[in-house]
């Protein structure tokens, strides 16, 4: 049965921890629905893991509906959740609702997440007002690197911690229906938890969160240029991957690939004609 926004609000009623990787592929996206996982985010780390860029800048509301289209069609259970890329949402309430509409329709979304706390709660209630779920994703926000100063555990301060509790408080009260915690302490991801009705969704925020996320290419182990403290390799998929490469690479160049049983058969008439 395909999950909902109730999926998420009764897990967090009952108490039962929700799970969420990222993908942005047809394949992935099915091998993760098929694992049970409760939801898939198109998240824009696609500007990492997948178009090699430094940081989610640059990423595109074109990149983000190609990629969410492609994991749509292979999620049949798992709820979709696709980011609102760099600039498709800061700029003004109406972009924002435009953009969250696309994602739903061209991307085929069942719900869309965006950075930032109080400054964006317009945007979030207008987006909601308009019948679109939303996650909102507060403490660390990759978008706003550049005015944070580099990837650092945020809320760590009294004033700090303040700020992200009433953000937390802000997006609930907006309308989101679940809100992700990336890069907190865990004893402040509790005390949000406990202070919200939505669920939070951590990442680098403890075990007291009410589900946790994770970039699946660096819970595979198959993305290397950098490895947050928080993730934790369930695979080494990488080294896998690099292995059979070697392999295919010496077993073509040396001959043993492919066999006869990698061929198909011809009538020895029909080629024969053909000298
Ligand atoms: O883009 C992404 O992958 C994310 C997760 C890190 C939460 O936003």
């Amino acid at each position: 049965m395909k999950k909902t926004v109730v999926t998420f609000a009764q897990a967090k009623e009952k108490g039962e921890k929700l799970t969420m990787l990222t993908a942005y592929d047809y394949s992935t996206a099915k091998l993760i629905d098929e694992a049970g996982v409760d939801s898939i985010l198109v998240g824009d780390s696609l500007g990492n893991v997948i178009l090699g860029y430094d940081d989610t800048i640059s990423v595109t509301m074109e990149d983000m509906i190609h990629h969410g289209a492609a994991v749509a069609r292979g999620a049949k259970e798992a709820l979709v959740v696709i980011d609102m890329p760099f600039m498709s949402y800061q700029t003004s309430v109406y972009d924002a609702v435009v953009n969250a509409g696309r994602l739903m329709k061209e991307g085929r979304a069942n719900a869309v997440k965006l950075e930032g706390g109080l400054e964006v709660a317009p945007q979030i209630k207008a987006i909601t007002d308009a019948g679109i779920p939303v996650v909102a994703h507060i403490g660390l926000t990759p978008q706003s690197i550049n005015a944070f100063g580099g990837f650092k555990v945020q809320g760590k301060s009294e004033a700090a911690a303040k700020k992200l509790i009433d953000d937390a408080l802000a997006v609930q009260e907006a309308g989101a229906f679940a809100v992700v915690l990336e890069c907190v302490p865990a004893k402040l991801a509790k005390l949000v938890t406990e202070k919200l009705a939505i669920p939070t969704i951590g990442i680098g925020a403890g075990a007291d969160c009410d589900g946790q996320v994770l970039v699946y290419a660096d819970m595979l182990g198959m993305f290397s240029d950098f490895t947050p403290k928080f993730v934790k390799r369930f695979a080494e998929t990488g080294s896998v991957m690099v292995d059979a490469f070697k392999r295919y690479n010496e077993e073509v160049k040396s001959g043993i690939y492919p066999k006869e049983e990698h061929t198909y058969a011809m009538d020895d008439e029909v080629i024969e004609k053909l000298y």
